[in-house]
């Protein structure tokens, strides 16, 4: 079963896609790092992490979610795992929003749990105020016991966000909210087609692991045939790699020579099936697009030691059979449980856990794992950045 031709069907790839495709293509090698280290504090170190949470998470545009978690217009759903109580939403004309999750009466959280919801109104559960998903407080019981209130005074708190390539941004601060590189990235998920697709599964899962462990198994291939030999390895095996970096956030792309001759590689359909594009973004989001379907996972750190990673399975339109949804089913089975859980998280947990002993006071990397170097150079300036 591949992605139906209607979805990809006259989709280009961005040239910095193609670029990747050709380097691959064409046998050659980006000029990569010889062989250098990164401390163990940086995953083991509390007083880190709080810096990192400050300087990054705290004030960086970062993932939320795929459009497809709020799909139609009236749609609602807290989301709280970045520390603060946050709702996403999408209005009436279409437009998604991100609010802090609170009633401006007396301040107690607005909507409950972490389910979407598909409603138009949002009651406050304590004295009834009434929002609507664009965040304008529409109603109040006893008005006349608020005769100096101005409804418009009101609406929700609003945080800044963008939504591009299919997928929710959001920046804690307004001050640092630069959505230009989202946008950018967002040309190369449009060539994916990722705006069209649907949401079929979504799992959150808690890792005792510092946010770089995870991230740093999805920046080398170093490990792919050997710790995903059972799964996945056998499907990267002998394939060449490239990539870039756009600002800060990295695009990678691993193809197979041999099938690579006869194809037209500007045509996204047929580049698809030859050539495998991840994307590892700052500060802690990965894109997975596999050969018919999409992994969106974010990872949200609440201390040193313990992520949160949500993981959405993205699939080009609803299953029309149950033929159609046990592919799917062994899909999101073989990626989310087997390799991300079972195997990558695992080598997170693992990595903590011997970390946190000392024994290894700084990591040796090699030359394939020259990604992971280069992310935490990334992460460093943006602590610099921050001061
Ligand atoms: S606190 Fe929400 S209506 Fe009073
Ligand atoms: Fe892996």
């Amino acid at each position: 079963m591949g992605v139906p031709s209607a979805l990809m069907k006259g989709r280009r790839p961005t040239d910095g896609m193609l670029a990747l495709a050709k380097d691959i293509a064409e046998g050659r090698q980006r000029d990569g790092l010889g062989q250098t280290v990164v401390p163990a504090s940086v995953y083991t170190d509390p007083d880190h992490w709080a810096r990192e949470k400050a300087a990054i998470y705290d004030r960086l545009p970062q993932i939320l979610c795929p459009s497809a978690l709020v799909p139609d217009r009236g749609m609602a759903v807290p989301h709280d795992a970045t520390g603060r109580p946050l709702l996403i939403t999408r209005d009436a004309e279409g437009k998604a929003h991100v609010f802090l999750n609170v009633c401006r009466h007396r301040g107690t959280r607005l909507v409950e749990g972490g389910d979407v919801q598909c409603t138009k109104k949002l009651v406050c559960p304590y004295h009834a105020w009434t929002y609507s998903v664009d965040g304008r407080l529409l109603a109040l019981p006893r008005p006349d016991s608020f005769p100096d209130l101005e409804k418009s005074d009101y609406g929700l708190v609003e945080l800044p966000s963008r939504e591009t390539g299919g997928l929710i941004w959001f920046c804690p601060r307004e001050e640092s909210a630069d959505f230009s590189l989202a946008e950018k990235l967002g040309e190369d998920f449009d060539a994916l087609g990722m705006g069209e697709h649907v949401l079929f599964r979504r799992k959150t899962h808690e890792v005792a692991g510092n946010w770089k462990l995870i991230m740093d198994a999805f920046l080398e291939s170093y490990h792919v045939t050997r710790l995903h030999a059972k799964t996945i390895g056998p499907f990267f095996k002998d394939g060449e790699t490239s990539g870039d970096m756009i600002g800060p956030h990295a695009r990678s792309a691993v193809g197979r020579l041999e099938e690579m001759e006869n194809i037209d590689l500007t045509d996204m359909a047929q580049l698809r099936r030859v050539v495998t594009f991840a994307y590892q973004l700052m500060p802690g989001a990965l894109i997975i697009p596999s050969p018919d379907y999409i992994n969106v996972m974010t990872m949200m750190p609440q201390a040193h030691d313990r992520t949160l990673v949500e993981d959405f399975m993205l699939i080009p339109e609803q299953p029309g059979s149950d033929k159609a949804r046990d592919h799917w089913e062994r899909s999101w089975a073989l990626l989310d449980g087997g390799v991300f859980a079972g195997e990558d998280f695992r080598a997170a947990e693992l990595g903590q856990q011997g970390l946190s002993t000392g024994a290894v006071p700084e990591l040796t990397l090699g030359k394939m794992e020259g990604g992971i170097r280069r992310y935490h150079e990334t992460v460093e300036e943006a602590l610099r950045a921050a001061g």
